[in-house]
């Protein structure tokens, strides 16, 4: 990097410019957006509400026909609000371009993107970092991605996904924070204050979207865009508490969702996005659709046809239309035959233009669009630093048994076994639309850095056999074993064998849901064989979603979860295995035993009959084959030194205010991280209660021998829980507090309130 690069990239991070000082900005948001919509026809303000998708190649010529040439035309004429897909300041700036000096009224578009694990600069994907219970280092790795992309022309990421998932079959589990709304509401609101930071009119920050409103989740059967059919009480106390958490954060927008929710497609369900969201929220900010989800209510069975969708879609408080064609094409004939009222098409125009505002777009329409900022950004070698650290921190220790981990830095012949051990792509993970195939640093590289040891890569068995495409399909090997002797052969002989095995980043994200949750392709297979010549193994995972490893768990004596860890995977995996970095992530969902316990999740409710009655009795919640436990709880991860929690203590209790603390003490050899976690149990209550909810949590650091007292200090909102109404209250009872390293803490003491 030359100095100046570096002088314009630090300016550019810490004098955060203001280029709104125009007249104009004395005037405020609210008087400005008056005028401004006073001089719009009908059919401007609807075409605020009509976002596409990059539709033509932007550097090339116009477009002459089809439909690329009539959104192209309706983009002279001002009736594109916003674009998504669209990356790059000379990209960005022709199409803004066309919207500021070309029609009527020359309102800015905003430019969308899914900047959801980093843009070019890739990170731990979004499950991974809330691995790392780290809300500074999740909120950094969000501020690094905005900074990354807003140099790029974009100014609107559809991040955070805040939806709360039990099945680990549904794919998308990847890009949320897991199974627990607590854990979940901490992290959506570090992601909001990471991408937006505390001035949105900064050209380093870029408005958020919590998405997807709501229930998407919660699909049946773990079925992408499968219906969705929860309680209220599942719907306000494990979904709604991240996306209230967004806006507490000052979320600037929200994403409705694909899937149904109770029989109303959430796109149409005015109770979610009028009632909820921008009455009881007060949420002045707008709610784009998903991609073409107004006009999928159609294929819901909830409307008769697009026209009908759109009426729906816009009374119940969709505001933009992302790619359904639905607002441009009906808005203005609904309101002229007066089936829609015009209020609302100004109320939705206002919204989206309140936040073009907010950005500074009016102000200065190309501010996120200075080439000279953009070269000295994109890739700097800092966003690289800070996802190294993100990576390290996201990873979990499953077992390590015989303390097989870290490894020796000296003098091992090290088998490196596994597709995805050489794989620069797959540790990417799944929303890598702006970065580069191959970018990655592979687990092989990263390894070879040490150059203490010897390291012999062999493939064992090729995982994926196909194209690799962000919308089609993978083709997993599930026969092609040729590389299995040359494997086996490097595997006997050596000290330690090291198998990287898991998903590619492509068999997670949106679309690829799993029946089975198991190894992929011939990868078990593998696994068993290489164990039968040499039982010194390290498995070390990439995955998207928990995965039910039954056997591994059972025979293999080191597992290491390393996710999808982003662009500097392979090095923060080696200084793990080397004990540079002492493991210190925890699981944010529940890893099961088997498929069929799915969902599976810490904080389920009790039923009648918990408890085994009488030796081999069948009148009790169990199953026949398999036991109730999972195989790795939500909370768990192993470190390299051990913790012992001491003397939990009720220090004080004032009505509703309770104050706790307990010791905690590092009783191993290394320094450590410890996520010290406090669940409450609230005995009896109507409705009933989860056996136990996380209400706080801790990250502490300690030294070999050290002890630290932690405090927490519980209030009403770590007590109560919201009714069928969605109002909070507690309850006075009986209830348990239980502290430590993982969901099944069992240090504990009551109190009654
Ligand atoms: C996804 C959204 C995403 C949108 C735009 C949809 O398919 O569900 O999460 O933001 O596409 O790319």
């Amino acid at each position: 990097m030359t100095i100046a690069k570096h002088i314009f990239f630090t300016s550019i991070c810490f004098f955060v410019f203001n280029s709104c000082a125009s007249e104009s900005n004395e005037q405020s948001v609210d008087d400005r957006l008056n005028s401004l919509l006073s001089k719009m026809t009908l059919e401007e303000k609807i075409g605020q509400m009509n976002q596409y998708s990059s539709f033509w190649d932007v550097t090339g010529p116009a477009p002459k026909e089809g439909s690329t040439a009539k959104q192209f035309e309706q983009l002279k004429n001002g009736l594109v609000g916003s674009m998504l897909n669209v990356h790059g300041v000379e990209n960005v700036r022709k199409l803004q371009q066309i919207a500021v000096e070309e029609t009527r009224l020359g309102i800015p578009l905003i430019f969308g993107f899914d900047v959801i694990h980093g843009f070019k600069t890739i990170s731990p994907i979004p499950l991974a970092e809330a691995a790392s219970w780290d809300l500074e280092a999740i909120e950094l790795s969000a501020k690094n991605a905005a900074l990354e992309a807003s140099a790029a022309g974009i100014n609107w990421t559809f991040a955070p996904m805040v939806d709360i998932s039990r099945d680990a079959r549904w794919g998308r589990v990847m890009e949320g924070a897991g199974e627990d709304p607590y854990l979940g509401s901490k992290i959506a609101h570090a992601r909001v204050k990471g991408f937006q930071g505390d001035d949105l009119s900064a050209p380093t920050t870029i408005a958020a979207c919590a998405k997807h409103f709501a229930g998407y989740g919660f699909p049946e059967a773990g079925k992408e865009y499968n219906t969705v059919d929860i309680g209220a009480q599942t719907l306000h106390n494990m979904v709604m508490p991240p996306f209230k958490a967004t806006i507490d954060a000052g979320v600037r927008t929200f994403m409705n969702s694909f899937s149904q929710l109770n029989g109303v497609p959430a796109t149409g369900s005015k109770y979610l996005q009028r009632t909820l969201l921008k009455e009881k929220w007060n949420f002045d900010g707008f709610v784009v659709s998903d991609w073409s989800s107004i006009e999928e209510m159609v294929e819901h069975g909830y409307a008769e046809n697009v026209k009908h969708a759109a009426h729906i879609a816009v009374e119940a408080g969709s505001d933009m239309d992302m790619q359904s064609f639905a607002y441009v094409e009906h808005l203005a004939d609904l309101v002229r035959s007066d089936i829609v009222d015009e209020q609302l098409i100004e109320d939705a125009a206002r919204r989206i233009l309140r936040v073009k505002f907010e950005l500074g777009l009016f102000d200065d329409p190309y501010k996120y669009c200075n080439i000279e900022r953009e070269k000295a950004t994109i890739g700097h070698e800092k966003f690289q630093e800070a996802t190294l650290e993100m990576a390290k921190k996201s990873i979990v220790l499953l077992k390590n048994q015989n303390q097989l981990l870290p490894l020796k830095k000296k003098g091992l012949d090290i088998a490196l076994i596994g597709d995805l051990a050489d794989d620069k792509t797959s540790p990417l993970g799944n929303w890598i639309l702006a970065a580069e195939n191959n970018s990655a640093v592979s687990v092989l590289e990263g390894m070879k850095a040490y150059e203490g040891n010897n390291i012999e890569f062999s493939v064992g068995a090729k995982l994926n056999i196909g194209p690799l495409e962000f919308a089609k399909e993978l083709k997993i090997n599930t026969t092609d074993k040729s590389d299995f002797a040359a494997a086996l052969k490097t595997a006997k002989t050596a000290d330690v064998v090291v198998m990287v095995l898991g998903e590619h980043g492509f068999q997670s994200g949106e679309g690829r849901s799993r029946t089975n949750i198991g190894l992929p392709g011939l990868q078990q297979e593998l696994l068993e064989a290489v164990y039968k010549v040499n039982k010194n193994i390290v498995l070390v995972l990439n995955n998207g979603r928990p995965l039910a490893l039954n056997w591994a768990h059972k025979h293999i004596p080191a597992i290491v979860e390393a996710w999808q860890l982003g662009s500097q995977s392979g090095n923060a995996i080696a200084q793990v295995l080397y004990g540079d970095y002492n493991p210190s992530g925890k699981l944010p969902m529940t890893f099961p035993k088997s498929v069929g316990q799915v969902p599976i999740y810490y904080n389920f409710k009790t039923s009648g009959r918990p408890n085994l009655p009488s030796p081999d009795e069948v009148f009790w919640t169990h199953y026949q084959d398999e036991t109730n436990a999972p195989l790795y709880p939500f909370g768990y991860g192993l470190s390299y030194t051990t913790f012992e929690y001491s003397d939990l203590e009720i220090i004080s209790q004032s009505g509703t205010t309770i104050e706790l603390s307990v010791a905690v003490t590092n009783s191993g050899k290394f320094p450590g991280k410890e996520v010290v976690q406090l669940y409450v149990q609230d005995h009896f209550a109507q409705p009933a209660q989860p056996v136990k909810s996380l209400k706080r949590f801790e990250l502490i650091d300690l030294k070999p021998n050290q002890t630290k007292t932690v405090r927490f200090t519980l209030t009403e909102d770590a007590l109560g829980f919201y009714d069928d109404d969605g109002n909070f209250t507690v309850q006075p009872g009986e209830f348990s507090i239980y502290v430590g390293g993982d969901s099944t803490a069992n240090l504990t003491t009551k109190f009654n309130l």
